[in-house]
């Protein structure tokens, strides 16, 4: 009987300008269930959910939610009576809002045209609780970071009272203590009988979570099935249509010059006396725990934040940096975390993204973009990615997250840099893409430039980086070659906690 399905659809199709997201694809889900949903960078995962969620609206197809057709378009708020609830991969979150104006955002409560803030900080308080998120209500969005923020986005999609939850991409921000728990609340709603539809690139951790998955590729329905039954290299080459043969492909260079070096840096209260090294041809790692300080670190560096103490060498030579410009000049690039804020303008065209970074290279006298340079520019970073876009005209903001990474990461890349830090650059995006970018760093490095990879997934960081730095607490607490240690041991510096006086 079909009505055992909290959700079906089937037949969905979807266009946008330029690209078919979707192609009579076919949806299931049970109550009680915990369902995967793969596919590479651009598959279509992300718009199929949004087409459940009311954000867009489907071109054809049938959806029945608890047995219901729905006959017209779902809105949000059509979605949200349905029991529907989507947590965005990209954080959504109204940054200068506090963390229970946020939850309660379109739902506030209130009585006789007043805000009843009160009880609307309490329950916040309630559901915070209940997922043991040590935020208070009362903070200020913006000043959490990226994985307090994401924790956020949960709580207020189970404040909702969801019966039908969709996660996509939850994890990719969250440290392995955050996401077991998230694991602990996700197996308490799938046990009220909620259908969890959940959407990672992080293949290792669908193990632990997942009843069955959905694997979709080129905005097309491939495959479903229980979990069990089917082996990560099926799935693997369901999602891309062939084998991958090497995860964490390493290349093998003779290290160069010392070229850079930071030393006893401090900034704020996430980065204590910081002192590291990179060599040319050489990719150094900087493992560590979600807020162990590394992107605070490379934002220092970079002249994002200011630096209260400490100096940079680059070739021998001490230079000052007081702002990213200054950091550009001499060479530097940062490829930052959190790609929506800082490190892309959505709004802009990914030709005007990738031009923008190299604008210095291609303006003429007077200013004026030499379009044939820019032409080549882009072409050739979009196709050194392979990123996935109908033409470089359209909005940053329109691409699949994945995608959108690896604009961030091109960008910079026409440039000629000596040293070049990636801060997660892996986050979001799938086995294959994550080989190409991969693959990037080491054709940096074989290219003798000085490569700084900051990364929270330790299999990575082991596979790709020759060195690795562990930072805990803001402070550097080990250093290490990678062919000589384990995670284990990388761990155990990651958690080298000060004894704290009371
Ligand atoms: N608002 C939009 N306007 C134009 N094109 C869009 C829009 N949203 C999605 N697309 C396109 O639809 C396709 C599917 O994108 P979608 O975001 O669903 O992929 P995804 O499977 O979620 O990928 P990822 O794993 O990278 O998040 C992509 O080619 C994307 O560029
Ligand atoms: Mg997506």
């Amino acid at each position: 009987m079909s009505n055992e399905y909290v959700v079906e659809m089937k037949n969905i199709t979807k266009s946008f300008p330029g690209v078919k997201a979707l192609d009579d694809v076919s949806f299931h889900l049970k109550s009680g269930q915990v369902m995967a949903l793969l596919g590479e960078n651009g598959a279509g995962k992300s718009t199929l959910m949004k087409i459940l969620s009311g954000i867009y609206s489907r071109d054809a197809g049938t959806i029945r939610v608890f047995g219901n057709d729905i006959k017209g378009n779902i809105t949000p708020k059509i979605a949200q009576e349905l029991g529907v609830a989507i947590i965005h991969q990209e954080l959504n979150m109204c940054s200068h809002l506090t963390v229970a104006e946020n939850i309660f955002l379109g739902k506030e409560i209130h009585s006789k045209g007043l805000l009843k803030d009160r009880e609307m900080l309490k329950r916040a308080h309630s559901v915070l609780d209940r997922l043991k998120i040590d935020i208070q209500p009362t903070s200020v969005v913006g000043d959490l970071a990226v994985g307090q923020q994401q924790m956020v986005e949960i709580a207020k999609a189970l404040e909702s009272n969801a019966k039908v939850l969709i996660m996509d991409e939850p994890t990719s921000a969250l440290t392995s203590k955050e996401i077991e728990e998230l694991f602990r609340i996700i197996r308490e709603i799938k046990a009220d009988g909620c259908g969890i539809v959940y959407i990672s690139h992080r293949l290792e951790e669908l193990q632990h979570i997942v009843d069955a998955v959905t694997i979709m590729r080129d905005g097309r329905y491939i495959n479903e099935g229980v979990f069990k039954e089917l082996t990560l290299k099926q799935i693997i080459s369901d999602m891309v249509g062939r084998e991958i043969k090497e995860q964490f492909p390493r290349v093998d260079t003779v290290r160069g010059n010392k070229i850079f070096s930071v030393r006893n840096l401090n900034a704020g209260r996430m980065v204590r006396d910081v002192s590291f090294e990179a060599y040319e041809g050489e990719i150094l790692g900087i493992a560590g725990l979600m807020g162990s300080g590394r992107t605070e670190t490379t934002r220092a560096v970079f002249g994002v934040d200011p630096k209260e103490s400490g100096e940079i060498y680059l070739q021998g030579e001490k230079i000052e940096i007081h702002c990213p410009m200054d950091a550009i000049r001499h060479g530097l690039v940062l490829a930052p975390e959190d790609r929506k804020k800082d490190g892309l303008c959505t709004k802009l065209s990914v030709r005007e993204n990738i031009a923008l970074a190299n604008l210095d290279e291609l303006c003429e006298k007077g200013g004026i973009v030499n379009r044939k340079k820019e032409r080549e520019i882009v072409n050739t970073a979009i196709s050194n990615l392979k990123i996935k876009l109908p033409s470089a005209e359209v909005n940053a903001a329109s691409l699949s997250g994945g995608n959108q990474q690896k604009v961030v990461v091109a960008k910079w890349l026409a440039r000629n840099s000596k040293v070049v830090i990636f801060d997660e650059p892996t986050r979001g995006i799938d086995v294959a893409a994550k080989v190409e970018i991969y693959n990037i760093m080491n054709t940096l490095k074989q290219n003798g430039i000085a490569v700084i990879f900051v990364s929270s997934e330790m299999p990575e960081v082991l596979g790709i980086a020759d060195r690795i730095v562990v930072m805990c607490d803001g402070r550097v607490t080990g250093s290490l070659k990678a062919k000589e240690t384990t995670q284990e041991e990388i761990l155990s510096y990651a958690t080298m906690f000060e004894k704290k006086i009371d």
